[in-house]
């Protein structure tokens, strides 16, 4: 539709001038047919539905995890870190940057402890005194729990008060040790709302991980926390189960 109007009559009209005389109308229909505004860039990138959470083990270390955050914001990525509580000491300057730059913070036990050979003692001091360290580095929070090697069994994890995460994608870099294998690993194997492991502790895994990030990022992933993986999913996550993926709850024995 082509509006016609005389806006420097209504100037006129508005301002009390006397008379219009010839005016030539402006074209309004550019405002007309501009539609529905932009999508930013931000949006139209990524396919519907297509993220994964990348999850990393074991660390703080020094030069790879440092490494591994340098990476990650360049590429716009975030990721969970799984931490040792042992190992915060001296790296509280990499733990305020995890949470500074937008990743998620998780409970690897204190000294990477298996859970379940533990009295409940001493399994919930292995959990609590990571809390402390977390919340000594970057204030209380909700820290999720990834218990060393999955093991928990059903009666101990019924005392995490928070959800625990398994994962879904595990191509063994600790064991490999080889970029090239563990990238294949994963490519091979990652599906949409997979929750992929990793261990920032070796430099083959991170420069795998970032290798991962650019091929998947290519086609269309895009790469959130484990928390916002759920949140995507409207899934709630529940205190004491130990989830695979958010769809996806991992029995335990
Ligand atoms: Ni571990």
């Amino acid at each position: 539709m082509r509006r016609k109007i005389c806006v420097v009559c209504l100037i006129g009209l508005l301002l009390g001038a006397a008379g219009c005389g010839e005016v030539t109308e402006p074209d309004l229909s550019a405002y007309e047919t501009a539609g529905p505004a932009q999508i930013p860039a931000e949006q139209e990138s990524g396919e519907a539905g297509k993220y994964v959470a990348l999850t990393f083990d074991d660390g703080p270390r020094g030069d790879t995890t440092a490494r591994l955050l340098d990476g990650l914001k360049e590429r716009g990525a975030k990721a969970t870190f799984f931490v040792i509580g042992e190992q915060i000491a001296g790296n509280e300057e990499l733990i305020k940057r995890m949470a500074e730059e937008g990743h998620q913070i998780g409970n690897h036990t204190y000294s990477h402890a298996r859970l379940n050979s533990l009295d409940q003692d001493r399994m919930l001091e292995e959990i609590h005194k990571t809390e402390v360290l977390l919340g000594e580095a970057v204030g209380e929070r909700s820290v999720w729990l990834r218990p060393p090697y999955g093991f928990i069994g059903k009666d101990r994890a019924a005392l995490v008060k928070t959800p625990m995460i398994y994962w879904s994608v595990d191509p063994k870099d600790w064991k490999l040790l080889d970029t090239g294998k563990v990238i294949d690993a994963v490519l091979r194997d990652v599906e949409p709302g997979d929750i992929i492991l990793l261990h920032d502790f070796y430099a083959t895994s991170v420069d795998a991980a970032l290798a991962i990030v650019d091929t998947l990022q290519a086609q269309g992933y895009r790469f959130v926390t484990v928390e916002e993986l759920f949140r995507l999913q409207g899934i709630e996550p529940k205190a004491g189960v130990l989830y695979a993926r958010p769809d996806k709850a991992r029995e335990m024995k």
